[in-house]
């Protein structure tokens, strides 16, 4: 599924809300560097989900626009930060902030997007009782994010790292945001405390689903289309799903191979694709592929279990295999 073909009227809304709300302009150097990124691009997925989840179960949509760009902002501040703690040159296609701004200003452009979140917020129009449940929601989901980052760095120095481990750490980093995301739309949406529940579950299985993908594309992946330097995460020394199962079932030479790449700065593209060779041998590409799609199919199945409209969920089911299979 192209998301921009399919979507294109609620991404373009999405565009424009946000380009609004990042209009500050002094000092110079902090505005334009926290507008760099929210404005280089990005696929808009978890505002987009905001709205299908609110529509799915009877909301205009539009309605839950403020809680899309707040979650959007929150996603590019968390990205800010997480280029400077990867030490990550390319993201959409650009330079990353701090590459381009320097670190203090990285930081502190950052920041301001965190704040400017919770300004947008206020933009809802709904009950006080809904705001505090979403604002609740929104800081409880923030915590999650930084747990599951601190988590990703402490991995980088660990050799024992095991899939559960991993499942733990990107349910933080990445599955906390998406389930937001649903669960919001659907709180806004005014769906039933049921189909509420079983949006937050879809959101957090896709999102396991969307962080294994990354990082599958972290290394099989085009440039071109990801906007990222392909074998980032090898260079960093992450454990991914993907050494995670290496580690499982490498022979010793072929264990011997992994550790001097795994973690090295200063790895050479050849370097990072004759380990792709081996990783592809030992099946942890394909196990990879495999279970971004089984996380996918649970997020499928908790749609039915959502009370509301037959043809937006069936757009979110869509987009569950998306996550899966998507090439950027
Ligand atoms: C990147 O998210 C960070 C992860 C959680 C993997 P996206 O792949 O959604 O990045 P953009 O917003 O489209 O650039
Ligand atoms: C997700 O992890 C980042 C956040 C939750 C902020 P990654 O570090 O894999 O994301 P990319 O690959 O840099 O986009
Ligand atoms: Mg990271
Ligand atoms: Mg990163
Ligand atoms: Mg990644």
């Amino acid at each position: 599924m192209d998301l921009v073909e399919r979507f294109g009227n609620e991404i373009e809304e999405i565009n424009e809300a946000l380009k609004d709300a990042l209009m500050e302009k002094e000092p110079r150097e902090l505005y334009d560097a926290a507008r760099h990124l929210p404005l280089a691009g990005g696929k808009r997925l978890r505002p987009l989900l905001v709205l299908l989840a609110s529509r799915a179960v009877g909301g205009s949509g539009y309605d839950a626009l403020p809680f899309g760009l707040a979650i959007e902002i929150i996603h590019n501040f968390t990205l800010v930060h997480d280029d400077i703690m990867d030490r990550s040159t390319l993201r959409r296609g650009v330079e990353t902030v701090h590459v381009k701004f320097g670190e203090p200003t990285a930081i502190i452009a950052g920041d301001v997007l965190f704040a400017k979140a919770f300004e947008v917020m206020h933009k809802l129009k709904v009950d006080d009782s809904i705001f505090r449940r979403l604002n609740g929601l929104l800081v409880k989901t923030v915590k999650e994010i930084c747990e599951g980052q601190q988590l990703d760095m402490e991995f980088e120095k660990r050799t024992d790292v095991k899939e559960k481990d991993y499942l733990t750490m990107i349910e933080k980093k990445t599955a906390a945001l998406f389930s937001c995301s649903t669960e919001g739309g659907g709180i806004i949406g005014g769906g039933s405390e049921r189909s509420i529940r079983a949006l937050a579950n879809y959101g957090r299985y896709l999102g396991l689903a969307f962080q294994i993908r990354d990082d599958y594309l972290d290394l099989c992946g085009k440039e071109e289309e990801i906007g990222k330097r392909i074998g980032n995460d090898i260079r960093d020394g992450k454990k991914t799903i993907i050494i995670a199962h290496a580690v499982e079932n490498l022979d010793d030479e072929g264990k011997r191979m992994l550790q001097s790449v795994l973690g090295n700065k200063n790895a050479s593209d050849d370097d990072i694709s004759r380990l792709v060779g081996l990783l592809k041998e030992a099946g942890s590409i394909d196990y990879a592929r495999e279970r971004a799609l089984f996380y996918s199919e649970l997020a499928a199945k908790e749609l039915d279990k959502v009370e509301g409209k037959m043809e937006v969920l069936d757009d979110l089911k869509e987009i569950a295999n998306y996550a899966a299979t998507r090439e950027k």
